[in-house]
């Protein structure tokens, strides 16, 4: 078998460069917020919102989802149905909540994500996601703030994993698996 080897496709300096952007973006928009709540989701995104979390200016705290998507292993070759495995700790109800996640790939998680959050009618609900594959799409996903489009291709590194592994690479590494 030969080893997979990422290969870097956005570096540990524009990660850094970018985060540091929309930080500065979301400290503005919601300068007059008392309690941001930063939604991440497991696994992907403990990561970025590690980084995002300290990086913001404003008051904020952090809370945690889980969720899975049926039948996949590290594809997201399903029809899409997801559901959640860890519920938020906090109840989110007249809060400004701001969800942010790793990737979006064909939409659906996100999408589930929102209507699920929105059914609990948070004062405000927008997101925040570190890479998106615009390819990919195939339900229509609100997403407020971004970090990098990128192309149909497996990413890993920044918390994004390749059954399992790769998860604490600095960068965001492209992965050929059987090259
Ligand atoms: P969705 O297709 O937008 O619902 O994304 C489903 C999930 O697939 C994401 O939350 C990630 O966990 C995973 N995923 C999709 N593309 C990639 C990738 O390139 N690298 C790592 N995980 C990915």
């Amino acid at each position: 078998m030969t080893e997979v080897v990422p290969e870097v496709l956005i570096s540990e300096e524009k990660i850094r460069k970018r985060i540091g952007e929309l930080a500065a973006r979301i400290s503005t928009d919601y300068a007059d917020v008392d309690d941001l709540i930063m939604v991440g989701i497991l696994k992907g995104s403990f990561i970025f919102l590690a980084d995002l979390s300290r990086a913001v200016t404003i008051p904020r705290s952090v809370d945690f989802m889980a969720l899975s998507t049926y039948g996949a292993s590290e594809s997201t070759e399903t029809d899409g149905a997801v559901r959640m495995i860890m519920d938020l700790r906090r109840n989110i109800t007249g809060k400004h909540v701001l969800v942010v996640e790793d990737i979006v790939d064909t939409g659906h998680t996100l999408s589930y994500l929102l209507r699920n959050l929105a059914a609990r009618q948070p004062a405000s609900l927008k997101t925040c996601v570190l890479v998106e594959k615009p390819e990919r799409r195939e339900v229509f996903t609100q997403i407020d703030y971004l970090g990098f489009s990128i192309p149909d291709v497996w990413v890993v590194g920044c918390g994004l994993d390749w059954a399992e592994r790769f998860r604490t690479l600095p960068f965001i590494g492209v992965v050929h698996p059987g090259r």
